[in-house]
């Protein structure tokens, strides 16, 4: 889909002068190299090839022509970019027939509005908002460059200026901003509240929220602009003009449930964090989150409420291809009162250790018995089924499967029925319920082990003693002598992970005890594959006695460490007596593993 117009713009811009402008280049041959703004790199791993326009991270693996990384640097939307290259370029870029705003007098209403309440807090009747932003330990300049203002406690305050602006009272109350009594009386809506400013995706004002300054009986805590036809709660997200930059550079956003959570946490340097607007989160809102990144966190309450909500969220988002992570904030605190009691690198914290939903959900099933309990498994099944059912990326949806699959010890064809059986309902029967996970206890070692994902970390350890492993095999099969050596140095059938391997190692053994050549014949065909692979290995016979060295070693601490990951993937599902149980064999299994590899006394001594 090429279009003549970008073709034009992309032809006659300079992408090394384009990107040169935000990150210091160099030359190098026949592209530019720096370091990533996207990724906030330092080395030169960033690339800009000018004769193809394309640019590369080698790091972060960002990679695209000019117009993405105007979007993804400065979160532009693609026609900004274009109009923003057309303009440097001296190419005009028409715009679609531009029609008048048929809103144009509410938002005139809006801007009014928005600039008043910010003065407000300059005013004596600012007094109020003035102490509480203090209190919160807000200056006024942070405060309004969030937007932030207030309305005073007058009835008519906001009213009477904005009548003097020349603006009408339909107007006032269409936007609700105003509002009318039953007596027929108009007053302004806010009073004596903290008021932040509600801005669509480009920073135009739409709406209110005010919070109380004192709070009162009887009296909401907030209050906020009813819908207008400027303002679909549904399709907004607070905090969205300022978090789509960071959002597409970072590659993530963060979902909090209100404003002085997404105030807080782009205080704290997490500028990329949105929240909904008092209404349950929406599919459009998905939609729109999706556009910008596959990888949202979300920052609900821990209570049952937020759990449920997160829970409904994750469903929703799931559905817009949008990968959700739960991050676990401890009890009765929310974004704002965790960043004031325990600081950012606690919340940092906190969000590295956000979980996949389905790891929660099989997390909080785990702990309320659902999982253990055979009786119990099938409606434990019933309640991921919707998250199951949500997820659209076919990948991830796979993973799902495979995971409770395994969890629930149930196998994958029964899981994908109940999958597909649930679709066709929704089909025939409107939405499914939505379900948040049951109440009970602990979680069986059957569940435990396998589960989180294995991190790379795992992945690489598992490598490093398949290696070793085919590396003793083939040193004692090239020279006899070292099986007794092994033998010595405490290594046992039971440090091989697998029978097969095991089994070629207890044939040396036994060969070495009884002064024999090694008869694999008789053993298992994947014995016969091991025998091969170990014939296949390319030894170094120079450093023969220290790899040997090292290897014995690898496989002594083996099992502990294949324990410590059982144990660990176990703690990612487990909580409460549980997961402190867990934590104590985790730390006897740590120190079994210190043990275990000590180093050998042949260890790179003289080879
Ligand atoms: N909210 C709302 N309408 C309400 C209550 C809450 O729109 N009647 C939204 C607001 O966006 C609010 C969020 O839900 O920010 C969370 O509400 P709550 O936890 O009660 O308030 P906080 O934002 O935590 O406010 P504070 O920390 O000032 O108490
Ligand atoms: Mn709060």
């Amino acid at each position: 889909m090429s279009d003549p117009i970008v073709e034009t713009v992309k032809a006659r811009t300079d992408i090394g002068e384009i990107i040169g402008e935000h990150v210091q280049l160099r030359r190098t041959g026949r592209t530019l190299r720096g370091p990533c703004p996207l990724h906030g790199g330092e080395g030169p791993n960033f690339s800009v090839d000018p004769e193809r326009g394309m640019f590369k991270c080698y790091v972060c693996q960002e990679a695209g022509d000019v117009f993405s990384f105007l979007m993804k640097h400065l979160g532009l939307e693609f026609t900004e970019a274009l109009r923003m290259l057309g303009a440097r370029a001296g190419i005009e870029i028409r715009e679609k027939q531009r029609r008048a705003d048929p809103h144009a007098h509410l938002r005139e209403a809006l801007g009014f509005a928005a600039e008043w309440h910010r003065r407000q807090l300059d005013e004596p009747g600012g007094e109020a908002a003035r102490d509480y932003l203090e209190s919160r330990g807000y200056t006024l300049e942070e405060a309004t460059s969030f937007g932030i203002g207030c309305f005073p406690s007058k009835w008519d305050g906001f009213l009477t200026a904005a009548r003097t602006h020349g603006i009408e009272e339909d107007v006032l109350l269409e936007l609700g901003l105003a509002a009318r009594g039953k007596t027929g009386d108009v007053y302004d809506r806010f009073r004596n509240r903290l008021t932040f400013e509600i801005q669509d995706v480009g920073g135009r004002p739409i709406g209110f929220g005010g919070r109380l300054l004192v709070a009162r009986e009887g009296v909401p805590k907030y209050v906020n602009s009813p819908e207008s036809p400027v303002f679909r709660k549904g399709s907004e997200l607070y905090g969205l003009n300022w978090a789509r930059g960071p959002i597409r550079r970072k590659g993530r956003a963060l979902l909090g449930e209100g404003f002085t959570d997404v105030i807080s946490l782009h205080r704290a340097g997490f500028n990329e964090a949105v929240a909904g607007l008092g209404t349950s989160f929406t599919p459009r809102q998905a939609v729109l989150l999706a556009r910008m990144t596959k990888e949202v966190l979300l920052l609900y309450d821990s209570d049952s409420a937020g759990l449920r909500a997160t829970f409904r969220a994750a469903d929703i988002m799931l559905g817009a291809g949008i990968h959700p992570s739960v991050v676990t904030l401890p009890g009765g605190h929310d974004p704002d009162s965790f960043l004031s009691e325990h600081g950012d690198d606690a919340m940092a914290d906190l969000i590295r250790d956000a979980l996949d939903v389905l790891e929660q959900k099989l997390r909080l099933l785990t702990e309320k018995g659902y999982l253990s309990d055979a009786g119990k498994r099938r409606q434990g099944l019933d309640r991921l089924l919707g998250t199951l059912r949500s997820a659209a990326d076919p990948a991830l949806r796979d993973l799902y499967i495979d995971r409770v699959a395994e969890v629930l010890g149930i196998r994958r064809q029964v899981v994908i029925e109940e999958v597909a059986k649930q679709r066709l309902a929704t089909v025939a029967g409107g939405p499914g319920r939505s379900q948040g996970p049951g109440g009970g206890d602990s979680t069986g070692s059957g569940a435990s082990k396998h589960g989180g994902r294995p991190s790379t970390a795992e992945t690489q350890s598992v490598r490093a003693e398949e290696i070793a492993e085919r590396d003793v095999l083939a040193l004692m099969v090239s020279s006899p002598g070292l099986v007794r050596r092994a033998a010595r140095e405490g290594l046992e059938p039971g440090h091989f992970a697998g029978p097969a391997a095991r089994s070629v190692f207890e044939e040396l053994l036994r060969a070495a005890d009884e002064g024999d050549e090694p008869d694999f014949a008789d053993l298992a065909p994947e014995a016969h594959e091991v025998v091969q692979s170990v014939q296949e290995a390319e030894l170094d016979l120079n450093n023969a006695e220290a790899a040997f060295a090292d290897s014995v070693s690898t496989l002594r601490s083996a099992p502990a460490r294949r324990r410590i990951a059982e144990l660990e993937r176990a703690l990612t599902l487990a909580s409460g007596d549980e997961a402190r149980a867990l934590l104590v064999r985790l730390s006897e299994a740590r120190a079994a593993m210190r043990g275990s590899a000590r180093p050998s006394p042949f260890a790179r001594s003289g080879g």
